[in-house]
């Protein structure tokens, strides 16, 4: 019978089944899940602070962030990313919003890049886009965008560094509608230019909201409602130019329309100084009223997996060495459906293998806390998982498999070589777990031959981390030569051997047997296209 759970509970279990699910729902109804996806220096960390600030989840600003000298509980997990700086982790930070549960999923915020980012993405909800008003959109900003674009992400958009100056915000909407192709709804519009923010204009009172900046700085800014008439005696020239702006906006149609949201056709925007603590409450406020809560998982049959369904959930990142005492191995799991339940025994999809769930933990930083239960959109670290590899689906009674995690098209290209060559075994198991992880992607080819596989990454410092981790963790430091190569694409069995016979192009296979060509750049790409049947380089993006 359909929805009914395994036979064995048939009978007896029922009235309990339904009133598990009902709290299951209740549960999964009450969460957020998203991540901020911004360009390093948009605001990103700061950002956060204030979130879990206003939400009181810390009771300082500065204890979850770190930078510089402010102390900070993010992930140092090994020495290389303690002697850059940054934090290669992705954790999630849970904090409670009256009755909401929200949870932060941290995407690793360094100038370089790596598939890691764009797999917390798989794990959200929701993504929040944060740009700073004098920059605009920016590279990774870009990036990130596709990535949620690929899979119909909602987004919501929070202009920052209001309080510095900064361009038009009308200039900003044009941006984001004309670059993205994506049509930005405001929520709210400042009062006061870039550089001398005021407050917001209040949608639903007509009014508006003031800020004023409290001393001491990491304390919440003070809002104070504010009347039309009043806003207008107070910020005069502002306040009308505001209000102007914004109904010129609403006259044309750049209203918040929540179907065209969940869409992900519209983005509501909203204006901040995260610095200030300017916007953030508005921010919490979005994110709870617009934010889609945990829905249905879409399984490999594209059968929807409903949040009340019993227990299923999803790995969408592994991390080793977090902790360099144990050399543990961890992964990241967000539950999809059902009650997750500390220690019970689950069944892990692709080998059928069963997991023992018995050290399950929230990670945030460094902050570890034992997770006794969790529901649809909360992320639970399982330490001990060896076995558990990205893309793994994990259930309790009824079998399901989700689908693997798309591997996103590489533009960096290196050959790795054993340099003792007395540690090749070391190497080439080593080479594998790092795939398996998800670390890099790895290509073969007979020419080229197993001792000398091309690593592709989707930013230079996957192989750092990779060459690292080769000498460190599997005795096995290598050597890396990189590639004059900066785009991949597919490559139909046809076409192979003759883009593997062109100038400044090869073939290799990837570990999952999808074959790839690389190119020198596109325009040799395009070149190379051109001589050959139309559909023979399909685009790698997103393609298991
Ligand atoms: P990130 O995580 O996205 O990389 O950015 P982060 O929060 O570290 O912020 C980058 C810089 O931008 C920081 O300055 C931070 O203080 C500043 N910033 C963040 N939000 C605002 C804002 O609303 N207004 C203004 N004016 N600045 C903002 P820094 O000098 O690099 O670091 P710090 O010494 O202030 O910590």
């Amino acid at each position: 019978v359909a929805g009914a759970g395994s036979p064995r509970h048939h009978d007896a279990g029922r009235p309990q089944e339904d009133a598990l699910s009902d709290d299951v729902t209740r549960e999964a109804t009450r969460r957020r899940t998203f991540a901020v996806i911004s360009h390093p220096d948009a605001g990103k960390s700061t950002l956060t602070e204030a979130l879990a600030l206003h939400a009181h989840a810390i009771a300082q600003a500065g204890a979850v962030h770190g930078k510089g000298s402010r102390r900070g509980v993010v992930s140092d997990w090994n020495e290389m990313e303690q002697a850059r700086g940054i934090s290669i982790t992705s954790a999630a930070l849970q904090f409670r919003v009256q009755d909401v549960v929200i949870n932060l999923l941290d995407t690793p915020g360094h100038a370089d890049f790596s598939e890691d980012t764009y797999r917390v993405l798989s794990a959200v909800d929701c993504a929040v886009m944060l740009l700073d008003a004098a920059k605009g959109l920016e590279p990774q900003t870009l990036k990130l965008f596709e990535a949620c674009r690929a899979r119909a992400t909602p987004v919501i958009t929070v202009i920052n560094k209001w309080d510095r100056p900064g361009q038009e915000p009308l200039a900003l909407l044009d941006e984001i509608s004309d670059r993205l192709g994506i049509q930005p709804t405001p929520l709210n519009w400042p009062v006061g230019i870039a550089g001398d923010f005021r407050g917001v204009t209040d949608v639903e009172t007509g009014g508006m909201t003031e800020f004023t900046r409290t001393p001491g700085g990491a304390t919440i800014a003070a809002r104070e409602s504010l009347t039309a008439a009043e806003a207008a005696e107070r910020h005069g020239v502002d306040w009308e130019r505001a209000t102007e702006e914004f109904e010129l906006l609403a006259a044309s149609g750049q209203t918040h329309d929540q179907a065209e949201f969940l869409a992900a056709r519209t983005t509501p925007v909203l204006f901040a100084a995260a610095v200030q603590n300017f916007g953030v409450a508005e921010l919490l406020e979005a994110v709870i009223e617009l934010a889609p809560p945990p829905s249905a998982w879409t399984d490999t049959k594209q059968q929807p997996r409903p949040v009340e369904a019993p227990f299923s959930g999803f790995i969408f990142k592994v991390q080793t060495g977090m902790d360099p005492a144990h050399r543990d191995r961890m992964a990241f799991m967000r539950v999809c459906s059902g009650r997750f339940e500390r220690g019970a025994v689950l069944t892990q999809a692709r080998t059928g293998r069963p997991f023992q769930t018995k050290y399950a933990q929230s990670v945030f930083g460094r902050e570890r806390e034992t997770i006794d239960e969790a529901y649809p959109g909360d992320v639970v670290g399982l330490t001990n998982a060896q076995a558990l590899q990205v893309g793994d689906t994990l259930y309790d009674s009824r079998a399901v498999t989700f689908p693997g995690l798309p591997r996103f098209a590489p533009e960096h290209f290196a050959v790795f070589r054993p340099r003792d060559t007395g540690r090749a075994k070391q190497f080439r198991r080593g080479i594998e777990l790092l795939d398996q992880e998800g670390v890099v992607q790895v290509l073969v080819s007979d020419r080229r031959g197993v001792q000398a596989p091309v690593l592709a990454a989707v930013g230079p410092m996957q192989f750092e981390v990779a060459a690292h981790r080769l000498e460190h963790e599997f005795g096995a430091p290598a050597s890396q030569d990189r590639l004059a190569y900066g785009v991949a694409s597919r490559v139909t069995p046809e076409a192979a051997p003759v883009v593997d016979r062109e100038r400044g192009a090869e073939v290799l296979e990837r570990t999952d047997g999808v074959v790839v060509a690389l190119f020198a750049d596109t325009w040799r790409m395009h070149a190379i296209a051109g001589r050959l049947p139309s559909g023979s380089l399909p685009p790698i993006f997103a393609v298991d």
